[in-house]
């Protein structure tokens, strides 16, 4: 073995950068990262009382996830056989580009696109053909079918995460059903959005829809993702990939008891949808301002050469966006999370004080 591999290794790794969080800001107004406020604390402290009960953490959950599948199973209506569970939508995105990723496998997907998915390819050194946005943030579904010939696996998170953007149902059926490589759709914010690809999978061996906890039902820390797709990648993907216990006893008894609870976050998300429209329109006001249709729990703005002003200034107020700069030809853009209605006042009118 040669001597400094090891060094040049780690060299390597850190040259990479990774997936970049947001700065932590106690207290603050935490509109930064899409996670959902709107279902009161109080769901989740009776969720983690009652699942206490059935806890034994000095176990390994042996036959929990099998449960918690059989609950995914009955809330998606979509088989248990087709279902598999992860830490968090991200490890499953990470197993999957781990084990059918290589620098041989080319991957389609938009610009800009999630961003822990592109850190990840550039880990595992898997090319991109990055289709980029208009300059209306729309994605050219023209575009994606002429590339989908060159690519081996085609990923969409659907809604696109920065910008909100969705293709229609039809066009984006249409895309899937013509691509023969992996097609991955990420519907981590699905329940925002317009429609839901679920149900395709019963019909498509190469489709895989990942969806979370984390947005809809406002159970980020909980790390709960799921993904639904054909019996043989679901089979393959449980008892190969997966590691034994994926999760915690914690999380699968939480888990289990919010899906019960579904009419919760169906109602929080008709609030962040009318939220949204508000925030939309109230920041479509300012000349300053270029704002983009949104179908997720967060809205995209381009505030031009005021960006780091703005940023820095609600920062400064304890409020505290995601700021993104140049995407495509828009030079200063900010996304903001839907908030409940008094978060989301706070920020406008933080905005308007700015701007007067
Ligand atoms: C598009 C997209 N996919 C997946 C995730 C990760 O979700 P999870 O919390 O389930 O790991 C996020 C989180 O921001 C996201 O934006």
């Amino acid at each position: 073995m040669k001597t400094g591999w090891f060094e040049k290794k780690v060299k390597d790794f850190s040259s990479i950068g990774g997936y970049e969080k947001p700065e932590l800001q106690q207290d603050s107004l935490k509109l930064d990262s899409n996670e959902n406020y709107v279902i009161a604390k109080q769901f989740q402290t009776d969720i983690i009382q009652k699942a206490r009960k059935n806890l034994d953490v000095r176990e390994y959950p042996l036959g929990g996830v099998e449960r918690l599948v059989q609950a995914i199973s009955k809330f998606t209506k979509i088989p248990a056989s087709m279902i598999g569970v992860g830490n968090g939508s991200d490890q499953i995105i990470d197993l999957i580009l781990s084990n059918f990723g290589s620098k041989q496998t080319k991957v389609l997907t938009s610009n800009p696109t999630f961003g822990f998915f592109e850190e990840r390819c550039k880990l595992y050194s898997i090319p991109l053909i990055a289709i980029p946005f208009s300059k209306y943030m729309k994605l050219d579904i023209k575009e994606f079918t002429k590339q989908s010939k060159n690519a081996d696996i085609l990923y969409l998170d659907s809604p696109n995460n920065p910008t909100g953007f969705q293709f229609t149902k039809n066009d984006l059926q249409k895309l899937v059903k013509s691509f023969d490589g992996l097609v991955i759709i990420d519907e981590a914010y699905g329940e925002f959005g317009k429609y839901s690809l679920a149900k395709q999978v019963k019909s498509q061996n190469n489709l895989v829809v990942i969806q979370t906890v984390s947005k809809s039902f406002g159970l980020a820390g909980l790390r709960l993702g799921y993904f639904l797709a054909s019996k043989q990648f679901t089979e393959a993907f449980n008892q190969v990939l997966q590691y034994p216990y994926p999760l915690s006893t914690i999380t699968i008894e939480s888990g289990i008891l919010a899906l019960e609870k579904s009419h919760v976050m169906k109602d929080a998300i008709q609030v962040i949808k009318q939220e949204r429209t508000r925030i939309i329109e109230t920041l479509r006001k300012y000349k300053t301002f270029e704002v983009f249709d949104s179908e997720a729990n967060f809205v995209l703005f381009d505030a031009h050469g005021s960006y780091q002003r703005i940023f820095t200034a609600l920062s400064e107020q304890g409020i505290s966006i995601r700021k993104l700069g140049k995407i495509g030809s828009h030079e200063g853009c900010l996304r903001v999370t839907i908030g409940t209605k008094e978060m989301n006042s706070k920020f406008l009118l933080a905005i308007r004080d700015l701007l007067r």
